[in-house]
């Protein structure tokens, strides 16, 4: 935070070094948790190690030499301004603030920088993240959204930390699953064509429901049952020989319907703000996951066993030299000739890199997909991609409501758009009674934002590999470890600072020094404030949603205990309640930013 005094002690340790020749390791500032007075320390062991390496060393321990080391800066560090003291001790340097100005320093950085406090500096590398990839002819449910809220969070959070980040969808659009609703819609639906945009995947899932009971071998069939169940499977192979070949006849048929889910899917993407830069689809990557096979085969990487009628298969273990078996031995190829799952992410990872000029390439799906996506990135590494280093499996776990699992071949799913209606719903319920004042248009607007924070946040709380049982009253509570609990700070900042103008009065930041004994409560409100861009680093290098999702409670938590228990239109006097009100402003700056990478709105009245 105290950017300027860190650069004045950076350079003068930088001529320290120069001028005893020890070579000049950059500080790593650490905060020290408020006790009184807030500082910063940084260590110098690594510098006393260094200089013992490059026997430029005293012969001295390292310990010994590192506290010789602070204490000589220390000596050096004279008349800082803002600066309380300095002390050395066991080989660390402790710079202690004055208090008041240190309180200043942080409301004015974030009242200047306001949006963009917390934005880290370009990082000069291109990241793409892949999520709200559902499949096709299928509803979108709450699984899907779990995927999408965490994604687009992450992508949020990368982008804000300094990365160029991309977006990408990748939809599977084919597979028996797809020829099956196909198959089904063409022998009994057709023609037919669901109206709402939001009915269709549902649609298309019932279909897909009802196919699977007919093609399902039951106990004790008749002889009749059998022979019209084998006719139906015959006819669904047919299908999917027709789309493979190219028939126009299915391959219109596929995208007309292909089109339906996709709709919906745009839709609910639309919804939640969620915009996708890049769209590739599983079909499409058919072709270069052929010519991936033929590579592989000619660089030796991968056996082709077709000439003995087998398939082509990639040893992993054997060819990355690994004794134990960790990745196991991959088809690649089929010996009907068709690729797999894993074909088809080994090209479009490379179309990643080399269309997309991608450095790091983040994958947000499903959990049990994890040993696939290790044997992807395992490959992609025995063809060399310096890339592979950094791809990343972000993996999620299952979402359920109280009433028990779903599972989508017996058409129990819990779709999203549902869970949101109802969510809203209930919001509404109660909004009515609180806020009498709201007219209809704003009262379901609010009810909207209250309703998809309370969604969002109650996936973005949990550790994203741990299954979730969505409990609908838990999330909407206004405490707690939810959404509208975090929205419900921001607007009460809000109020105040309306109240504050209606009543005439200034959060000028030159009255705000904040030279009165401060109350702990406003001293914790600070501390929260000043850690807002270590949170956004921390959550964007370890790709974690929930570290700020963690943060955003704890700052709403330190601003509601605040508001409690501080005056602060009431202030008595003016100076104090001029730099509560301007601390405030503060508060509701840094509630924003975090909802925004939350990818939850901030409203201001609810
Ligand atoms: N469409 C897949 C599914 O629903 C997820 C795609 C994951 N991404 C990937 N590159 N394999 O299971």
């Amino acid at each position: 935070m105290f950017q300027e005094i860190q650069q004045a002690v950076e350079t003068t340790l930088r001529a320290f070094c120069q001028a005893e020749g020890i070579p000049f390791v950059a500080p790593q500032w650490k905060p020290i948790p408020f006790a009184g007075e807030w500082g910063v320390s940084t260590s110098f062991f690594q510098m006393a190690a260094e200089e013992a390496r490059a026997g430029r060393g005293t012969g001295k321990p390292v310990p010994v030499r590192a506290q010789e080391l602070a204490e000589r800066m220390r000596n050096q560090l004279r008349g800082l301004e803002g600066v309380n003291r300095v002390e050395s001790v066991k080989g660390y340097l402790n710079i202690y603030f004055e208090t008041g100005a240190y309180a200043r320093r942080v409301v004015e950085t974030v009242l200047a920088q306001g949006a963009d406090f917390g934005r880290g500096a370009p990082k000069g590398e291109r990241v793409m993240v892949e999520y709200a990839q559902p499949n096709t002819h299928h509803s979108f449910h709450i699984g899907h959204y779990r995927n999408t809220i965490l994604g687009e969070v992450l992508a949020r959070l990368l982008e804000f930390a300094g990365y160029e980040t991309i977006r990408a969808s990748y939809p599977g659009d084919i597979g028996l699953g797809v020829i099956t609703v196909l198959w089904m819609y063409d022998k009994f639906y057709k023609g037919q064509e669901p109206q709402e945009v939001h009915a269709r995947g549902q649609w298309l899932l019932k279909l897909y429901v009802e196919a699977t009971a007919l093609l399902e071998k039951k106990e004790n069939e008749t002889p009749e049952e059998t022979a019209r169940r084998e006719q139906y499977e015959a006819e669904r192979r047919e299908m999917y020989r027709r789309w493979d070949a190219g028939d126009p006849y299915v391959r219109d048929l596929w995208l007309r319907t292909r089109e339906w889910s996709l709709e919906e899917l745009r839709d609910i993407l639309r919804r939640m703000d969620v915009k996708i830069d890049v769209w590739f689809f599983e079909s499409e990557v058919d072709e270069p996951a052929k010519a991936i096979v033929e590579e592989l085969v000619q660089r030796g990487i991968a056996d082709d066993e077709r000439p003995q009628g087998g398939a082509v298969i990639v040893r992993i273990d054997e060819k990355l030299g690994l004794k134990q078996e960790k990745y196991r031995t991959n088809v690649i190829l089929r010996s009907d000739g068709t690729t797999l799952y894993l074909t088809k992410d080994l090209a479009l990872a490379k179309i990643k890199f080399e269309k997309y000029g991608v450095d790091r390439s983040i994958y947000v799906v499903d959990v049990r997909q994890s040993l696939h996506l290790q044997q992807t990135f395992a490959i992609l590494r025995l063809m060399g991609f310096p890339q592979a280093e950094k791809c990343y499996h972000l993996g999620y776990g299952f979402v359920s409501l109280p009433e028990g699992a779903m599972s989508a071949r017996r058409g129990r799913v819990v779709l999203f758009m549902d869970v949101l209606e109802e969510a809203v719903r209930r919001v509404l319920a109660v909004e009515s009674e609180k806020s009498p004042e709201m007219n209809e248009a704003e009262r379901r607007r609010v009810a909207e934002q209250i309703g998809l924070g309370a969604l969002a946040y109650s996936m973005l709380a949990v550790d994203n590999n741990r299954d979730i049982v969505f409990d609908m009253d838990a999330a909407l509570s206004f405490e707690g470890h939810t959404g509208p609990y975090i929205q419900n700070a921001h607007v009460r900042a809000s109020s105040i600072l309306k109240k504050s103008k209606v009543e005439g009065q200034k959060s000028d930041l030159g009255l705000s020094t904040f030279d009165y004994e401060l109350t702990r409560h406003e001293i914790e409100l600070i501390e929260q404030l000043s850690r807002f861009p270590q949170a956004v680093e921390q959550a964007a290098n370890e790709y974690r949603p929930l570290v700020m999702a963690a943060y955003a409670y704890d700052l709403a938590n330190a601003f509601h205990s605040f508001y409690h228990a501080v005056p602060v239109i009431q202030a008595g006097q003016e100076n104090v309640r001029a730099a509560r009100l301007a601390l405030v402003a503060a508060a509701k700056q840094v509630l924003a930013n975090a909802l925004r990478l939350l990818s939850i709105e901030a409203p201001e009245v609810m």
